[in-house]
Parts: C-alpha cells; structure tokens; sequence
C-alpha cells in the first residue's frame, strides 16, 4: 500500500487491487479513527470492499504520512514506451516512430527507482510493442519489487503461454489487450494483428491476472461495440476501455472520429452494459460528463495529461501523454513535472485548454483532448466548441 498526501487529500494506493482513494478532511479522520481503534464503520466496509483497503492495511503508514505533512506531487501515473519496434502496420495507429529505439534497463529502472521515491503509483508500459522487448520480464520484475502496480499495454503479438507465465511470475499486475473489433473484418480496418490479440485473451481467460480490452472508438467499429462488450465479458475481461480516436497521420481524421449522432449512440449503448466496467479514456471526458449528467468529479474528471499522469518516450524524452508531439528533455522525472514548459504553461491555469472551451458550461470538469487540437490546429489549448456536449 501507498500513503501521500497531495494538497491536504490523502491518497491510498493498493497495487494488488489497482484501486485509490482520495480521502478529504472527514473522511482521513474517519480513516484515522480506525487506524487507530480497528473499529469497522460502514465507511470502512466500503473501503474494503471496493479494495482501497486490503489485508496489507498498515495504519500506521496513514498516521505516519498525515504527521509528516509532506507534500508530494499530483503524479500517479508514468506512461513508459520501452520500444518504438512494433511488428504490425495499424492505419489507425498515432505513433508515426520510424527509428528503432529501445530503452534500456539500466535506464527504465532509474525511471522506476526515481518514481518509488515520488510515490507514483503506476507504471503503466507500452510502446510500440512492448511484448517485443527482450528485458520485458526482466522490466516487470524490477516494478514488482516496489509499491508501484506494473500495467502493460499490448496487441498480443508474441504472447505464449510461456511467455505469459514468466511476466505473471515477474509480478505483472494487469494487462490490456487491443482490439477494436471483434468481428475481425472491422478489426482490420484499424488494427493489425487480430489473431494475435484473440489467441492473446483466450490464454489470458485461463489464468488470474487481471485483462481488460482496448477499444478505440471509430466510425467504422461502432456498430459491433455491444458485440465486442459481449465477448470481452464471456472472456472474463474487467474491463473494456474505450479510447478517443485521436489523430493518426495515415488517416483523415474527419473521416473516422465519431459525429455528434453517432457520440449519443454509443452513450446510450453503453447505458445497457451491465456485467463489465465500462472504462473511458482522459481524453473522452466528454463522453463521462454525457453520462454522468455533468455530475463529474472535479478531482478526477477530464483531461489528466501533465496532472495525474506523464509519459516517457523511448528515446528518453517527455511528454504530458504519448499522444502529445511536444517532447521536452530534462534530466529527472521531478524537473520534467514542475519545471517542463508544458506543464508549466498548464501549471496555474484551472484549465487545459483555453480559448474556444473556455466559453463552454462544463469547462470546469472537462478537459477536451490536447492531442487532439494540437493535431487539428496546431494548437493543444486551442479547445473546440464542435463538441456533442457543448453548452
Ligand atoms: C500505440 S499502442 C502501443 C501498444 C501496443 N502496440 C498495442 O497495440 O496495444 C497503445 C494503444 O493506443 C491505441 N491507439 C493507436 N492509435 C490510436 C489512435 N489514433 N487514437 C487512439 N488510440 C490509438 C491502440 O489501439 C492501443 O490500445
């Protein structure tokens, strides 16, 4: 378990479980009141069933950190692309990597020893193709070893049962398989590798590590969504987790992003879900909001690039998410996060995006998609008001 403080809330992360809680004033004084007389309320009830509280609870760790008063950052979350190498050619695909570039493991651990000690909670790695890695295991093994839970995103390319059983017995905590589709003719019109991603989910259906699916939502893949929800939930998937197409350099973005009738049908699909947790993208806070009838949040709504999370590109540079172009160098994952000059032109700001959001009603739980007007017009903070929820 990991205990921080950020801005007077506390944190809890349980990397067995995945889970975090942010606790305000009432509730940390709930929590203290246990951690000290081990009397369950309904409140802590609930703690542990949701798994933010676990048997591996030490309360003292939370009387500790709350005397300390130390404040740590924000940042919960690294994105690490250990590879640029990919084997399959996806038109969807965003990356645009022409070079091969591999991390090396001398490298990724300084990453992984530096974001022990800013008490990140999650390393989630992609790529490229991960899989392809000749130190993958050896890098889930050296997450394992700390607080940090070891996330893996992944088409399925080159994972035997073999090859799986290693990464469990590194200590993976959870693996995200890609597929857009599961009828595999509209698979294919985004994603290579269908074959690979099945064979993928039907190995990892027969173990205990915890999957989910990585849906990006399209035009051309949003009539076999429920089809795709229904398979992931006979797989024993725990997630499905539906990605904002984003701009791809192979593609007209026009021509495959979601319009306003087909956003409201997928909303109203996803109401009928039930038996999976239906997961949405930062960049998709829009769609939560439709959801959630504007009653998001503030915390943990919209767009968590360079707040919650950053990302760490092959060649070492960093970025608020991979999607982003802006690279920056720095020498620490520290000096990136509070010196970087686009976080710091986020920094201070309530908002991301600026200009044409900033005149929308949900602005102040929203975020829109940096990644998204960077590509369309040359400029992340530019905001849009061709959004379905505009008000
Ligand atoms: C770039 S891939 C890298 C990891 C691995 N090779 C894989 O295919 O999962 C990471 C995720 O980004 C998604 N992705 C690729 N292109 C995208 C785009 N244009 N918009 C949104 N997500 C995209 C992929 O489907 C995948 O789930």
């Amino acid at each position: 378990m990991q205990v921080k403080l950020y801005n007077e809330k506390l944190y809890l992360f349980e990397k067995s479980t995945g889970m975090t809680g942010v606790f305000s004033n009432k509730e940390k004084e709930m929590l203290v009141e246990y951690a000290k007389d081990g009397v369950k309320t309904p409140f802590i009830d609930r703690l542990y069933h949701l798994g933010i509280l676990t048997k591996a609870f030490h309360p003292n760790e939370v009387i500790k950190a709350l005397e300390k008063e130390q404040d740590y950052l924000r940042l919960d979350a690294l994105h690490i692309d250990i590879t640029t190498a990919c084997p399959l050619t996806c038109p969807q695909c965003y990356k645009g990597d022409t070079n091969v570039l591999e991390m090396s493991l001398k490298v990724f651990q300084s990453y992984i020893d530096e974001a022990q000690k800013l008490k990140i909670f999650q390393i989630a790695i992609g790529g490229g193709e991960p899989l392809v890695h000749p130190q993958i295991v050896d890098f889930v093994e050296y997450i394992s070893k700390t607080e940090m839970s070891a996330t893996m995103t992944t088409s399925g390319y080159g994972l035997s049962q073999e090859l799986l059983d290693k990464l469990i017995k590194a200590g993976l905590n959870h693996m995200q398989i890609s597929l857009n589709s599961i009828v595999q003719l509209v698979n294919e019109k985004s994603r290579d590798g269908f074959h690979h991603a099945v064979h993928a989910i039907q190995i990892l259906r027969r173990t205990d590590l915890s999957f989910g699916i990585n849906m990006v939502i399209r035009k051309d893949n949003l009539d076999t969504f429920l089809e795709t929800v229904e398979y992931a939930k006979r797989m024993g998937a725990e997630n499905i987790n539906l990605l904002r197409y984003k701009p791809s350099p192979a593609e007209v973005y026009k021509d495959y992003a979601l319009s306003s009738d087909e956003f409201y049908q997928l909303a109203e699909w996803i109401k009928q879900v039930k038996g999976i947790k239906v997961k949405v993208d930062s960049a998709y806070s829009n769609l939560l909001i439709y959801l959630n009838n504007g009653r998001v949040n503030k915390e943990r709504s919209g767009c968590m690039a360079g707040k919650s999370f950053i990302a760490i590109h092959a060649d070492g540079s960093f970025k608020p998410c991979s999607h982003i172009k802006m690279k920056e160098r720095a020498n620490s994952i520290y000096e990136y996060y509070t010196e970087g000059k686009f976080i710091q032109s986020l920094k201070n700001k309530v908002y991301h995006v600026e200009r044409l959001c900033y005149t929308c009603g949900y602005i102040d739980v929203c975020g829109g998609c940096m990644a998204i007007y960077e590509a369309l017009f040359k400029d992340a903070k530019s905001g849009t008001i061709e959004c379905p929820i505009y008000k």
